[in-house]
């Protein structure tokens, strides 16, 4: 069925009762999808559409893998949760195997990306006033501007965003803000109080932002120099999305925190992560920190058949095949409504030129074309395919994104 014919049918409906009873705090494309396999997804009215955003990198193996979709059933007939008030024999597994692939001595495992963040926070400030001998409430930790580490009220107290800040406060102290990319800006705010600089390898909100070559390797020299933690945030970059396991891999670059989610939970469960060394993770104490459902073992089943899926490098391999293709080819279709590309992997950012109208506008003629992906700041259409999609799929895409981005604004 076409996208016409679904107009006043099962899809109005449903975005009347979303509308009517689902607090507005996201702006969705107007699209109601009722299943999903791989790349592709089918909505309410049968009609198919290429997932190019993947859950903002959580279902980097596509929807509903085979190997993901058994893992969880056969987990889900025999323990779901047990609380962390009891051991279970799935948890354990699942920190073994994380830490391993992370080459890390320990994990603390939580529920959503911004719970895993703020985990990283309680952990840089625990290890700077036990280890690095900060004195009492000082402990200050250095992020970039056009972060975007999640929601919490912590979290949005060092957003550069105003939209995700504006009358949401007071803030959370201990946060200062430096210029994304400007390793001597990092030099110039790291004081005697520091203890962690907060950094996405590569800014997804933002934009698909990939900082200048050596910026990761000067702030980890910086970091090791001055005795602060430097804490990767991989939530959205790492578990294959760069073409890398983690994104901190291309400047060669290992922090001393990893702080994991999305795709971690393979698309099924929420399930994020902190990594790190025992000298840093080993501080906590019970009662100090921790979630009812974090580290589930629904969530760890299907964690640890994510990270055996990660072990050979194939999705790794395909990320970056397909997305040094699928960039260069959008960068020789020479559209002259695109102003750059960008982006590592199958994660990529296409800039418009301000003619070109604002990039939700290109997303909902993408999504009448059978596309499905999401601006950000006005005007980027963001590209993260999953990491299963083929070469015919995107070649199918590219037709279809050329098309719509050389007619956009006009
Ligand atoms: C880099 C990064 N950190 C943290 C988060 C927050 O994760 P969640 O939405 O699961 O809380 C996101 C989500 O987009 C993210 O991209």
């Amino acid at each position: 069925m076409s996208t016409e014919q679904a107009a006043g049918t099962q899809t109005e409906a449903l975005l009347a009762l979303a509308e009517r009873y689902a607090a507005h705090n996201y702006h969705p494309l107007p699209v109601v999808i009722a299943e999903a396999e791989g790349a592709w997804v089918t909505d309410v009215e049968g009609t198919r559409y290429l997932d190019m955003l993947a859950a903002y990198s959580a279902l980097n193996f596509g929807h509903r893998h085979p190997r993901l979709v058994e893992a969880a059933h056969r987990q889900l007939d025999r323990l779901t949760l047990t609380s962390r008030a009891f051991h279970n024999d799935t948890f354990p597994v699942f920190c073994r195997d994380l830490a391993e692939l992370a080459d890390k001595d320990m994990v603390l495992t939580m529920n959503t990306g911004a719970e895993a963040v703020e985990t990283a926070i309680k952990t840089a400030r625990r290890w700077g006033y036990d280890v690095k001998g900060v004195a009492p409430d000082r402990a200050k930790i250095v992020v970039a501007d056009g972060n975007f580490h999640g929601r919490t009220v912590t979290i949005v107290s060092f957003s550069t965003d105003p939209s995700a800040k504006a009358g949401f406060g007071p803030f959370t102290p201990g946060f200062e803000v430096v210029a994304y990319g400007d390793i001597e800006a990092l030099r110039a705010a790291i004081d005697e109080d520091t203890v962690a600089f907060l950094v996405e390898p590569i800014q997804g909100e933002a934009g698909i932002i990939v900082p200048p070559e050596g910026y990761l390797r000067a702030a980890r020299e910086l970091c090791t120099e001055r005795n602060v933690l430097l804490m990767a945030d991989e939530i959205q970059s790492g578990l294959g999305r760069t073409g890398t396991t983690f994104a901190c891999e291309h400047e060669g670059v290992v922090p001393d925190v990893y702080i994991l989610g999305k795709a971690l939970g393979g698309g099924i469960m929420p399930l994020s992560a902190v990594v790190a060394d025992r000298d840093i993770l080993g501080l906590f104490r019970p009662g100090e920190h921790g979630s009812t459902f974090g580290g589930n073992p629904l969530a760890c089943a299907i964690g640890i058949e994510v990270i055996d899926m990660l072990r050979d490098g194939s999705f790794q391999r395909t990320s970056t095949e397909l997305g040094a293709w699928l960039a260069q080819a959008l960068r020789d279709a020479a559209v002259p409504q695109i102003a750059e590309v960008r982006g590592r992997g199958l994660w990529i950012g296409i800039e418009l030129v301000p003619e070109a109208g604002e990039a939700r506008a290109s997303c909902e003629r993408l999504m009448e074309r059978g596309i499905l992906a999401k601006d950000t700041h006005e005007t980027t259409i963001r590209l993260a395919p999953p990491l299963c999609v083929s070469r015919a799929d995107l070649e199918w895409a590219l037709e279809r994104i050329v098309d719509v981005l050389a007619t956009a604004g006009s």
